[in-house]
């Protein structure tokens, strides 16, 4: 798994850097290069492409679709690190963009990366139907925005110290890191007008997404820094509501495994087509970072 990631990383990686090079260049290119590069373990690229092997979505499209998804994410960590944020000095292995280059630049280049994805969304060379473009372009908007991970970051810095129900804990988890997954697995199907399956396919977004974040927030209970590559511990230390905090470790982990099994229920129906996503989702429970 590990050396299909990497792969993957490298392709996406490879069409971000063309198109970040290929536009006319301000110095803001450097913070949000570093922001980008070489980057984290390109989950959400993997899973649109596990997505778009199921229902047969050309190679060519999906590339489009993740480089916008990364620079998103890309964006969100940036802003997530910054001192009135997390304030954390350590991402990817490395300082912080705000460490590294200074608050006001890590602003402009978490912004500038968030343009940067319906810049590539919008582009020309992007060659689909407007209406499906247009569609594409509303849904990451609203994965990202105030109804997504912006409005989900909000509830996570307003639940600090306090005790939260685990109904609010799950919407802000999915907010803040579901809703980009569940973009991961309906643009596919977008791209294919498939509208059959869109419903499901939302569902199953939303469920890894919210999976993924659990993992994330196990491995800053029990991993270690180093093989995170940002600090751990720091989620007890700034009084984040968790589903740790309110069930504690072993629940939590009990909840991750429900939510497996609901996510495998869900992929029955499309038997073997579905393997590199189950694979996928075995890496998300497994990994320690
Ligand atoms: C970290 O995401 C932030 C969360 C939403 C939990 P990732 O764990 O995917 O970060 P990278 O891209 O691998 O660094
Ligand atoms: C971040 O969640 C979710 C985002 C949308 C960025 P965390 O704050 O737990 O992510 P890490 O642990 O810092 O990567
Ligand atoms: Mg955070
Ligand atoms: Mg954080
Ligand atoms: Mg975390």
């Amino acid at each position: 798994m590990e050396k299909k990631l990497k792969k993957l990383s490298k392709k996406v990686n490879s069409y971000l850097n063309i198109y970040l090079s290929k536009s006319n260049s301000s110095e803001l290119i450097v913070p949000m290069k570093y922001g980008l590069f070489p980057g984290g373990k390109k989950i959400r690229s993997k899973i649109i492409f596990d997505v778009g092997k199921i229902f047969n979505v050309k190679n060519k499209d999906l590339f489009i679709l993740a480089a916008s998804v990364e620079a998103i994410h890309a964006y969100s960590l940036i802003h997530d690190d910054l001192p009135c944020m997390d304030d954390d000095k350590l991402r990817r292995g490395k300082p912080s963009t705000h460490i590294k280059f200074g608050e006001s630049t890590a602003i402009l280049a978490g912004n500038s990366l968030l343009t940067t994805a319906f810049e590539i969304l919008s582009d020309k060379n992007f060659k689909v139907e407007d209406k499906i473009k247009s569609g594409l372009i509303n849904r990451l908007s609203r994965c990202s925005g105030q109804t997504g991970i912006a409005g989900g970051q909000y509830l996570d810095l307003s639940y600090e110290k306090k005790k939260v129900s685990l109904k609010k804990i799950l919407n802000m988890e999915l907010k803040k890191t579901g809703k980009l997954f569940e973009f991961c697995c309906v643009a596919p199907l977008l791209l294919k007008k498939n509208r059959k399956n869109l419903n499901s396919f939302s569902k199953i977004g939303n469920d890894i997404g919210l999976l993924f974040q659990i993992v994330d927030d196990l491995i800053d209970f029990k991993g270690k820094t180093k093989s995170a590559g940002k600090k751990t511990k720091k989620d007890i230390k700034k009084g984040k509501a968790t589903i740790i905090s309110l069930l504690g470790y072993k629940n939590a982990v009990k909840y991750a495994n429900k939510l497996k099994q609901n996510i495998y229920n869900k992929l029955r129906l499309h038997n073997n087509k579905a393997n590199d996503l189950r694979e996928t989702i075995n890496f998300i429970m497994e990994r320690n970072n």
